[in-house]
């Protein structure tokens, strides 16, 4: 098949979570010269790029989030020749290395910031400086983790914004400076043949005035004074102009709470490739995320399908390092396990855009059974654990449920390779998160590579399934009407028509008459007897992707 589209509509995305990913040296934490290990093990899964989260010199307090260093690798995961010898190593497979770019904030321990907390540094202005009102924070705003958004210094009186925790001080974009910055950082990247980046929450970066906010969100009052407005569009429409539009690239955002219109816009005008729209995510979270609502399958297409008529090229995702495993949400907790998450990634396949599979995703990983929000490696989790118990006096048990909701431990475990020990992640027994028990119980790479109805080997073949159809990659994405739990789509290029039908929903269900006689080819289903030629049911989780005749 020859084709002119470009390589990131093509290939599938792996997110590394280099942390969890394989440990080379015995410390029970993931490294560069163990995901190099496993470079070929990507590469035989049909993946195409991968992206890759902060390695960056880190206090990781944000685990990586919060960088002291851009560009210097932590110590932690390797060196610098490491790092280059990763983009080397996966070229020499036909992979792609994307980075995370975090540029809304720093660490505190960034030599901008030390230097920056001297009144009159030249790097006072790289951060957001403000004078109290009286004893009080400079407005109300509160930190997406929870809390003021505000630190106070007590040596210069002045206080100074955090989006994130207080050692994450967000950067001044009205600052010229930090533009140049940020601009010699991404050639740095780009010219050692990095392909691109995927940008943390690039979305808030401009703050466009610091009046009050008006919500009463415990976390993220004020965002309408910093979410996508007009300045940050001109950042990255500017980033673009000056920098990546010089490259063979892929930007990827994302975009915290994007609506459409400024999802259209950041395509259109060629200020991000794509991104990530948090919408399906929220489907089973209460609006003042303090509580779990039930899944909706119905929900959760009509978001789906309202993104995919909407802008022209989705970031498909199910599952991140900061969201709990997918399957557990969507699909089934039981017996259909399994059968459910093959289901739900022909659904990420098969939509338009490019899909992304998080680490572990793939053999279908699931969350750590019963973790104490208390414990939490992840310093969100125990921000909100916190605020709950000790501002707001909850009960240690309501706390810990609130917390647990938020628990970003819950999809970092180590990756499981195997069934031996420490899952084949570490020959340490004391890997920085647990591996997950069922890694003896089939959900490990090693025993799901030799079963060809595995999870694993499912994947495989959609992705190749995905690469060698054209109407998959580039045509139009036709919602047909249909009820509940069940999707239909057609996927048209030019001559060549594919149509997806999913029971998302673990009874059966009917389908329509106009659907019940298919003419056409099975390219993959969830099941080996599907036979769209005269089906007047879809069972539990049934996926069916057919090529029309
Ligand atoms: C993004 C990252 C998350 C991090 C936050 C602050 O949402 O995905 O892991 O904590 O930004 O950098
Ligand atoms: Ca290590």
């Amino acid at each position: 098949m020859k084709t002119n589209t470009p390589l990131w509509r093509r290939k599938a995305v792996y997110q590394v979570y280099p942390r969890s990913f394989k440990d080379s040296n015995g410390d029970g934490i993931g490294d560069i010269n163990g995901i190099i290990s496993k470079l070929p093990y990507l590469a035989d899964l049909g993946i195409g790029i991968i992206w890759l989260s902060p390695c960056y010199k880190s206090p990781k307090m944000d685990l990586g989030y919060d960088i002291s260093d851009y560009l210097s690798i932590d110590p932690d995961y390797g060196t610098m020749d490491d790092f280059d010898n990763l983009v080397k190593e996966a070229d020499r497979l036909g992979i792609k290395v994307v980075m995370d770019l975090v540029v809304n904030h720093t660490s505190d321990e960034h030599p901008w910031f030390v230097e920056s907390k001297k009144k009159d540094s030249l790097y006072r202005d790289y951060y957001i400086w403000r004078d109290g009102k009286g004893d009080n924070p400079p407005n109300n705003w509160t930190s997406q983790f929870s809390g003021p958004a505000w630190d106070y210094d007590p040596d210069t009186k002045q206080w100074y914004l955090h989006l994130y925790s207080k050692k994450q001080p967000d950067l001044n974009w009205h600052n010229p400076k930090v533009l140049e910055e940020v601009e010699k950082i991404l050639r740095f990247y780009l010219d050692k043949g990095v392909y691109g980046f995927r940008c943390d929450v690039i979305n808030q970066i401009y703050k466009e005035s610091l009046e009050d906010g008006k919500g009463h969100a415990q976390n993220g009052r004020g965002v309408e004074h910093y979410l996508m407005k007009d300045g940050n569009h001109r950042i990255l429409r500017t980033l673009y102009e000056d920098v990546f539009s010089h490259y063979d690239c892929v930007v990827i955002g994302e975009t915290y709470n994007v609506d459409v219109p400024n999802g259209i816009r950041f395509l259109e005008n060629h200020e991000l490739d794509m991104f990530f729209q948090f919408d399906h995510v929220n489907v089973d979270r209460h609006p003042s995320q303090i509580f779990a609502l039930p899944f909706s399958a119905k929900k959760f297409k009509g978001i789906l399908y309202k993104w995919q008529t909407s802008v022209s090229w989705n970031a498909n995702y199910m599952e991140n390092h900061d969201q709990p495993r997918s399957v557990e949400r969507f699909g089934d907790k039981g017996k259909l396990y399994d059968l459910s998450a093959k289901a739900l990634a022909m659904l990420n396949f098969t939509l338009r855009g490019t899909p992304f599979i998080f680490e572990g995703q793939e053999i279908g990983m699931r969350v750590y059974p019963g973790f104490d929000a208390r414990k939490s490696k992840d310093v969100s989790c125990l921000s909100i654990y916190d605020i709950a118990h000790k501002s707001f006096h909850l009960p240690n048990f309501i706390a810990q449920k609130i917390a647990g909701l938020h628990n970003r431990d819950d999809s970092r475990l180590p990756l499981s390779w195997d069934s031996g020990d420490n899952a084949g992640f570490s020959t340490c027994r004391d890997t920085w998160l647990p591996v997950h028990p069922n890694h003896k119980d089939g959900y490990n790479v090693e025993d799901q590579s030799k079963d060809p109805e595995s999870i694993l080997n499912f994947y495989k073949k959609l992705i190749r399934i995905r690469e060698g159809e054209m109407s998959l990659l580039e045509g139009s994405f036709e919602p047909l009407s249909t009820k509940g739990g069940l999707f239909a789509y057609r996927r048209r290029y030019q001559d060549e028509e594919c149509l997806f039908l999913l029971n998302l929903t673990k009874r059966g269900c009917c389908l329509p008459a106009y659907l019940r006689h298919v003419n056409g080819r099975v390219l993959l289903s969830t099941y080996h007897d599907s036979d769209p030629s005269d089906m007047r049911r879809l069972r539990p989780y049934e996926a069916i992707l057919i090529k029309l005749n």
